[in-house]
């Protein structure tokens, strides 16, 4: 009677340790890491000869967007970035994933190296080394230098895939000695759909018929037309550096989406194959011509003739580009079949897909809050596995969302990273080749669309100090334990 107890008590006492999370339950070369990006982070954006990116002249018109303020300053982290680093090497932070801007380094887009834009990065990058933090480096999130813009339209001209080579040829040049880890193009669905079809993103380009202000542009054509540049933009790249830089420097090269979690609405076999061909909209987009050289049959069926097509050797250049995928992931949606009424030449992107799609939520939380649901990007990662093989994926971007000015005691953020970082143990041991985690963000930036009203950062940075002081929010230190491996359960 006295061994059962003892047994009962033990039980009572070590089974609530054995889900404790620690940072040894992951293989040492797995990383982990946090996220920001250049002109979310950065500001000095009038300083040492960088010149505007799209983004710059987006959230200065004041034309009715979704959020307020612009990355002029944002986070000074281009003053900053040592008091950064050293936050980072307090945490135990393995890898930090940032963006290069690439109007601080080329200010026009092309041509003239800006001095000053080398010296930051190499600044940087050291920095981080020196503190043993891997750097991962995106070379484009979204801010397109305007010149290129001006000049001839940015991603919706051909132009930009010599341009784009050109711009990666000087960061590998001058960095690639230190940064293995290479991303071409953050979110290239989102940046193709955001700015090119919806128009809620710069270049704001989009249909008439559009909620948001805007109305240049061609939604028919552009979102397919800038989305088959970022792939040819990206294989070129990839061809550089394999030819040029990877036989002594060693590094990989990666791509960047967002995927949805994406469930059928109902069991029918209508919405079933809407599912699907959403998948195959969003995804199968980028991954069929990674993985096969060309897009999706179902794409190729409904866009028609307004697909761009590849030439074979395009084919063989895009396909096996990418050393490792990059996977942002935050909401996840039912979907349901919708029926198209309009003529071939008259659809956009989201008539040609013909889905409906609603948000799935989740009980408790505010409308605010990313749900959190690991079991969907779980089923997410094998669907993808089944259909594109199991490629190296790196979580680039996981977070949640909560009011700027919220309390520092972020229990909704470290619940979060704790089911995520939880769920990806049984991804590794059910076979996921899954390499690394990155939380969004590092710091709380100039999020995208809601500006400073909502953050996702595990630092608060104080707006109305002068110094934009840092504070850990319990997040970080919650993320700084499991590092450490001084596990604290949330
Ligand atoms: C994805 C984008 O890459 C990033 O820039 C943005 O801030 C986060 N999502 C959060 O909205």
């Amino acid at each position: 009677m006295f061994f059962a107890l003892m047994q009962l008590l033990l039980v009572i006492l070590i089974l609530p340790c054995a889900h404790t999370l620690s940072r040894d339950q992951f293989p040492p070369d797995f990383v982990f890491g946090a996220s920001t990006s250049a002109y979310q982070v950065e500001g000095a954006a009038n300083e040492d000869g960088r010149k505007p990116s799209v983004w710059d002249t987006f959230s200065h018109a004041g034309n009715g967007n979704m959020y307020s303020g612009d990355g002029d300053v944002a986070c000074d982290q281009y003053h900053k970035y040592k008091e950064d680093v050293q936050l980072m090497a307090n945490m135990s932070l393995e890898a930090y994933r940032f963006s290069i801007s690439w109007s601080r380094l080329i200010p026009d887009g092309s041509g003239q190296v800006n001095p000053k834009g080398v010296q930051y990065y190499n600044n940087l990058i050291n920095e981080l080394i020196s503190h043993g933090i891997q750097p991962h480096v995106t070379l484009i999130h979204w801010d397109l230098p305007q010149t290129l813009e001006d000049e001839y339209g940015g991603w919706v001209s051909r132009r930009i895939v010599k341009d784009f080579t050109a711009y990666a040829d000087v960061c590998f040049r001058e960095f690639g000695d230190r940064v293995k880890y290479w991303t071409t193009v953050n979110e290239a669905n989102v940046y193709a759909v955001f700015g090119y079809d919806i128009g809620m993103f710069p270049p704001q380009r989009c249909s008439p018929s559009s909620l948001f202000n805007c109305s240049r542009g061609n939604s028919s054509t552009e979102p397919y037309l800038v989305a088959h540049h970022m792939l040819l933009a990206h294989a070129s790249t990839a061809r550089l550096y394999r030819k040029k830089y990877q036989g002594f420097q060693n590094g990989f090269i990666g791509f960047n989406l967002l995927p949805f979690g994406l469930l059928p609405k109902t069991d029918t076999i209508n919405d079933l194959k809407a599912t699907l061909r959403m998948q195959d909209f969003y995804i199968g987009w980028f991954m069929k011509p990674f993985t096969f050289g060309d897009y999706p049959d179902i794409m190729k069926k409904n866009v028609g003739s307004r697909l761009p097509s590849f030439t074979q050797k395009e084919s063989n250049l895009v396909k096996g580009s990418i050393d490792f995928l990059g996977i942002n992931f935050y909401y996840s949606f039912y979907v349901k079949n919708k029926v198209s009424t309009l003529q071939e030449k008259n659809r956009d992107y989201w008539e040609d897909m013909a889905v409906e799609i609603e948000r799935i939520n989740q009980k408790g939380i505010s409308k605010d809050e990313v749900p959190v649901t690991p079991k969907i990007l779980q089923g997410l990662l094998h669907s993808m596995k089944n259909a594109y093989g199991n490629i190296p994926i790196y979580i680039h971007e996981n977070g949640q969302q909560t009011p700027q000015n919220s309390s520092l005691d972020d229990w909704p953020r470290v619940k979060f990273l704790h089911k995520y970082i939880e769920s990806f143990v049984d991804a590794l041991r059910d076979g996921l080749n899954i390499k690394g985690y990155f939380v969004w963000s590092f710091l709380d930036a100039f999020e995208l669309i809601r500006g400073y009203e909502a953050s996702f950062g595990l630092y608060y940075v104080d707006k109305s100090d002068p110094n934009l002081r840092r504070q850990a929010k319990l997040s970080a230190e919650w993320y700084s334990n499991f590092l450490k491996m001084k596990p604290m359960d949330p």
